[in-house]
């Protein structure tokens, strides 16, 4: 098992990406701390995870708040006596809407929650992860890297995520600390498919032929990237952005278009999901133009 004897914290590990990590961690030996805000199912992700026999506690909370960020911290290190990994996965996309009627308030609600967040959770990790020779991992975006029409603040939240951990990669290595960030295309939760979510049904009915693998990823596989970032396998990666977007950043035009049928199918996956699509529950989304 990959990370037999570790401790980590999972963000936003209720539902979609998180709750694929959550499972794919426990799995691999890791001992959890998942954290989500009060309406995540975090406590159902725990349950399923002890009832396999693995260990996982939840905390909830605005992790956008620095008692509540540091309260998180605190409860991990006090339950489990250390902490060897930390997952920034928590973030939002709640508004589709063209720069100039984009509105302060959605701006505001993606710089907490996607970069806040991960700014307060790694700043109170950081001196217990120095003491296990830990690491960091964030969820980054390849719109971090592209940038995004009609949600441009969502994009460049990432890409401030993206400098972020190679700063804190630069800085931390000196105390064997390694920093990470994955950075998914089109992921099968949510915010990529089903009504209700920030992409209109009729953009989702566009992205696997925008994909060159001509589907979007899952959650799972995202997950397993993130397992192998977070074990000592990975000891000489540090600093890293790496890209899972199924060569969309690459690709021009509807290249997905010309992938077969047959060749479009996910892998079957292994992980008990059953919150993939359920992250954008009790959360406003807002279109304009
Ligand atoms: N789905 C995609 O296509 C995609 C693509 C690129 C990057 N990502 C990134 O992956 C991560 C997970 O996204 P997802 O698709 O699984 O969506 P999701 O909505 O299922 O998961 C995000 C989780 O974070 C939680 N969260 C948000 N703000 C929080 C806060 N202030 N405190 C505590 N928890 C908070 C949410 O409640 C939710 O459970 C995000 O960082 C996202 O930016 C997703």
């Amino acid at each position: 098992m990959k990370l037999a004897d570790k401790v980590a914290i999972i963000t936003g590990a209720g539902t979609g990406i998180g709750e694929a990590i959550a499972h794919k961690f426990s799995r691999e030996g890791a001992r959890l701390a998942l954290a989500g805000l009060p309406s995540d199912p975090v406590d159902d992700v725990a349950e399923a995870i002890v009832a396999t026999g693995g260990e996982a506690e939840t905390f909830r909370g605005d992790l956008a708040e620095e008692a509540e960020a540091r309260a998180c911290v605190e409860a991990a290190v006090a339950r489990f006596g250390q902490l060897n990994i930390l997952v920034n996965n928590a973030g939002i996309f709640i508004a589709n809407a063209e720069t100039d009627v984009y509105r302060i308030e959605d701006f505001d609600r993606t710089v907490r929650s996607n970069i806040r967040t991960a700014f307060l959770m790694t700043k109170f990790a950081l001196p217990h992860l120095q003491k296990t020779r830990g690491n960091i991992l964030f969820t980054g975006s390849e719109a971090g890297i592209n940038g995004s029409a009609n949600f441009t603040p969502y994009g460049a939240s990432k890409a401030f995520l993206h400098a972020f951990a190679k700063g804190v990669a630069l800085e931390q290595a000196k105390y064997g600390v390694r920093v990470n960030c994955v950075c998914p295309g089109a992921i099968d939760t949510a915010w990529t498919r089903g009504p209700g979510g920030p992409l209109g049904l009729e953009v989702q009915k566009m992205i696997d032929g925008m994909v060159p693998l001509g589907r979007r990823g899952t959650p799972e596989e995202m997950a397993n990237i993130f397992a192998f970032l977070a074990s000592d396998e990975a000891s000489y990666v540090t600093g890293a952005l790496v890209l899972a977007d199924g060569g969309v950043t690459p690709a021009k035009g509807m290249t997905g278009e010309s992938v077969p049928e047959h060749l479009r199918q996910p892998p079957p996956g292994t992980l008990p999901l059953r919150h993939s699509h359920d992250g954008l529950r009790g959360k406003q989304v807002y279109f304009a133009k």
